[in-house]
């Protein structure tokens, strides 16, 4: 696997693999690398002719200073991960190397079509914008013909989907299909995060109890049709706030495609963020 450091190399082995006509597959991540990532990797690897890995902690979705400082970082460790997996190349540029001093002070101007209003966007002003302009430039400089995402980001999966599918961007992208991939979860259901490295033993036992709630929900959801979307999203945040050392920031139901309150749970999902002692965690379940 080679690596990559500066855009003027990136463009160059681009170009190389487009005129060998090469499909591109494109992994984006902050790194940190477990092995949720690793199951991105490995669809890359076998559903493209060579495959992308971006390492970057990208300054401008952070708009907490102290998230941004403590993110843990690994380079070695993720370059050597990414070797294993059969990844081609992995791109880990510098903060200079991706943005201006301007670029990095000023907030990224895209219209969300609201999706950025709720959830995730409504707590953390900004994330998406930061989010969209360290995505989009990845999507210019690597021309990939597939890109892969989690889906417990499901927000973050959405806004990309409406990027690269419906914006006025789209047409600079080609052909590029953005592909969601499933939440790998630890045997005990814990979502894989590159922030559980941050969670204390004790706190990992206890942060197992957000997706046995949500489980639970979904499973007494299916068995009592009549539950009203409002009387189950409480009583699920009350059953994670009654967990000594969870804290529910929000928990919504709402629709997979528009992200806006559920009437029903036909085409539903539940979106949570739970902080676990001092780390914010996200996960989510479809109804
Ligand atoms: O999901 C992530 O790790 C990041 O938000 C992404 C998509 C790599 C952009 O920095």
């Amino acid at each position: 696997m080679q690596i990559i450091e500066t855009k003027e190399e990136l463009r160059r082995q681009v170009e190389a693999c487009k005129r060998q006509g090469k499909m591109i597959g494109l992994v984006p991540t902050m790194g940190a690398l477990h092995q949720g990532h690793a199951s991105l990797v490995r669809r890359a690897v076998s559903e493209n002719d060579v495959c992308f890995v971006s390492v970057f902690v990208n300054p401008t979705q952070f708009n907490n200073k102290e998230d941004l400082a403590k993110y843990p970082r690994n380079l070695q460790r993720d370059a050597e991960l990414l070797d294993s997996l059969g990844a081609h190349f992995m791109f880990a540029p510098t903060p200079e190397e991706m943005y201006s001093a301007e670029e990095m002070n000023t907030t990224f101007a895209y219209d969300f079509e609201g999706l950025d209003k709720v959830m995730e966007g409504k707590m953390r002003p900004g994330h998406f914008n930061g989010v969209v302009q360290v995505v989009s430039r990845l999507f210019y400089l690597v021309q990939p013909n597939r890109a892969y995402f989690g889906e417990k980001d499901y927000q973050q999966l959405a806004i990309i989907h409406q990027m690269a599918e419906r914006s006025a961007l789209k047409d600079t992208f080609g052909d590029l299909k953005i592909i969601g991939c499933p939440i790998v979860r630890q045997a005990d259901g814990l979502a894989l995060s590159s922030r559980n490295e941050r969670l204390s033993d004790k706190e990992k036992k206890i942060a197992t109890n957000i997706y046995r709630i949500l489980s639970e929900s979904v499973k007494s959801v299916k068995s009592a049709k009549s539950a009203s979307v409002e009387a189950v999203q409480q009583e699920v945040i009350d059953a994670i706030n009654a967990i000594e050392g969870l804290e529910v920031e929000y928990y919504e139901i709402v629709d997979q495609s528009t992200l806006l309150p559920a009437k029903d749970f036909s085409h539903a999902i539940g979106c949570v963020t739970v902080y676990c002692g001092p780390v914010r965690l996200i996960d989510n379940i479809k109804y």
